[in-house]
């Protein structure tokens, strides 16, 4: 699946640092630590008529992970909350919007890795896109096992939301030599991480199992599912799940912000059932409560 361009992004209006710029205007310096390291930190969020889908756990997420790579000044939440307030009613925006929401760690003084070298304060980036969900939920993705593993805290904590996405990006590439929509990551040991961009659950008989997460992004659409299960007594386990385990589900799905709930109908050529009860309750439990989940910005 290749996202194309919406000609309503045409003329966007993009918040950068402290202000909103129209996007052929909207750039970051050569010297941001976003270009010369990936020092940065990101969220992704979605936007309905009825608000932000768990909008306090994103900027909780965004600070925690600026919190974790020591950034000398962290915007407040109601700084964050005003950008946003302020790109979406510049777009005319409510709906149908997904935001890519950047804090990097700011202009440097001269290239150079060590952040004593950013002087000028972190640049808050706020790009609001016309942007359905990126995958046909209806006929679902097929996804390969990549060899490029997934990261843990052994190497770089997978709970930091971080712009140094190059693994995840070679995985992404092996899917597409492969002609196939995601690759499925594995932690160091050999169990299932979760797809180059999204989280996974697996669905065998009367319960949903998705892997711990060691080596995935804790996704917020993953504690949606966690919950929703929870609240309606579907049970719900945090496992160590191998390929096989996987091929041989009784349903498999990837959770994002960017897609929601997608089924996998296929891994390493194998097909995954789409049609099974509970995974077909649990997709249609989380598209019903979605918008309980929005967050009014104000
Ligand atoms: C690697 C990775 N996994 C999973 C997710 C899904 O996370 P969320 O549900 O918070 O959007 C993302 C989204 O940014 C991601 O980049």
């Amino acid at each position: 699946m290749l996202q194309k361009f919406d000609p309503r992004n045409a003329n966007l209006k993009i918040f950068i640092k402290d202000r909103l710029y129209p996007r052929d205007q909207a750039k970051v310096s050569v010297f941001d630590s976003v270009v010369q390291g990936g020092d940065a930190v990101w969220e992704g969020l979605r936007v309905y008529p009825e608000g932000i889908v768990c909008l306090d756990h994103h900027l909780n997420r965004l600070l925690a992970s600026a919190k974790t790579l020591a950034f000398a000044d962290i915007p407040s939440k109601e700084f964050v909350r005003s950008a946003i307030a302020q790109t979406l009613a510049a777009n005319n925006m409510t709906d149908q919007t997904h935001i890519r929401l950047t804090l990097t760690r700011g202009e440097k003084i001269t290239s150079g890795m060590d952040p004593r070298l950013n002087q000028e304060g972190s640049c808050l980036i706020v790009l609001a896109e016309f942007k359905p969900l990126v995958y046909d939920n209806a006929s679902g993705i097929k996804v390969i096992s990549s060899s490029q593993r997934r990261n843990g805290p052994e190497f770089l904590d997978s709970k930091i939301h971080h712009n140094n996405l190059l693994n995840n990006i070679l995985a992404k590439i092996q899917a597409n030599i492969a002609g196939k929509d995601a690759g499925l990551m594995l932690d160091q040991r050999g169990f299932v991480a979760e797809l180059n961009g999204s989280n996974l659950f697996a669905v065998k008989g009367d319960t949903v199992y998705t892997p711990y997460a060691h080596a995935c992004l804790p996704g917020i659409t993953r504690a949606t599912v966690i919950d929703l299960c929870g609240q309606n007594d579907i049970k719900i386990k945090e496992a160590d799940l191998s390929l096989s385990e996987m091929y041989n589900a009784d349903g498999v799905f990837a959770t994002g912000t960017m897609g929601e709930l997608t089924p996998v109908v296929e891994i390493d050529g194998r097909s995954i059932a789409s049609d099974h009860e509970l995974m077909r309750r649990v997709l249609t439990l989380f598209k019903t409560s979605i918008r309980y989940y929005c967050e009014p910005l104000i």
